[in-house]
């Protein structure tokens, strides 16, 4: 898609009250405002993976966490990864009624942007709009176009391939204003276990497995710092590792 026709996308995407937004994360199981429709269903061309840094759901600007964004099919074919790719992205799309999708669009903006007065440009904060056919579950020959955030690998908190203990390792002792980011990661994998059979996605469930595992051994009276240095091999030496607690402050919005 050109440039152009990008820009011309942005601006009329919806006017036909067919306005669908895909939600890969937390949208899953947090839905965006004033939906009336949400779609069980999958895009493809895309992996999804916890490679993106988050200061301000799931970490903070000094220790930040870890959320999944997406990154294109053939781009992730460069890179060496840990886990294999799904053939398919599931998750949920949501259908905002025309006279709701100015504010909703306004919500997602500052979402991704936690400030206000600035909306729907191309990129917010690093997250890009994107326009991807998607396939509901129940009506696999009738696809629809839906408007999707992603984390290019060009924005700031990209960090590329990940070492999946070392990863594990890292979400168990992350948290941020939104909660723990170990619930994030887990509650991902059961709304995902939600959309239908078929819908589960290999690099999430394998990372809640590690995490159970480090947890395990931290109920055995290993500290999750040690499990974290014989899981990880000390890969995150020097990032004084420890368990965190339950959340008190819980924010409404997150990506
Ligand atoms: C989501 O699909 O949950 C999502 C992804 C990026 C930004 C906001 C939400």
């Amino acid at each position: 898609m050109t440039t152009a026709d990008h820009t011309r996308q942005l601006a009329t995407f919806g006017q036909n009250d067919d306005f669908w937004l895909f939600g890969y994360g937390s949208l899953i199981w947090k839905p965006p405002p004033h939906f009336d429709e949400r779609v069980p269903g999958y895009i493809e061309g895309y992996v999804r993976r916890f490679w993106q840094g988050s200061e301000d759901h799931r970490g903070t600007p000094e220790a930040p966490g870890r959320v999944v964004t997406l990154i294109d099919r053939a781009h992730w074919d460069t890179l060496t990864d840990a886990h294999e790719p799904t053939e398919r992205v599931w998750g949920a799309a949501y259908h905002i009624p025309r006279a709701k999708v100015a504010e909703v669009r306004e919500y997602l903006g500052c979402m991704l942007m936690r400030r206000h007065g600035q909306t729907d440009i191309r990129e917010i904060n690093g997250y890009s709009i994107q326009f991807t056919p998607f396939i509901p579950s129940s009506s696999p020959s009738t696809p629809m176009q839906t408007l999707v955030y992603i984390g290019l690998p060009s924005n700031p908190q990209f960090l590329g391939p990940q070492d999946p203990d070392a990863l594990a390792a890292h979400i168990l002792k992350s948290r941020g204003p939104s909660g723990e980011n170990r619930d994030y990661l887990f509650q991902l994998e059961e709304a995902l276990g939600g959309l239908g059979s078929g819908a589960g996605d290999a690099h999430v469930s394998d990372l809640v497995e590690r995490c159970k595992t480090l947890e395990a051994k931290a109920g055995k009276g290993v500290t999750v710092a040690e499990a974290d240095g014989e899981e990880a091999g000390k890969k995150n030496e020097g990032e004084g590792l420890k368990k965190v607690g339950s959340t008190e402050e819980q924010e409404e919005v997150e990506k």
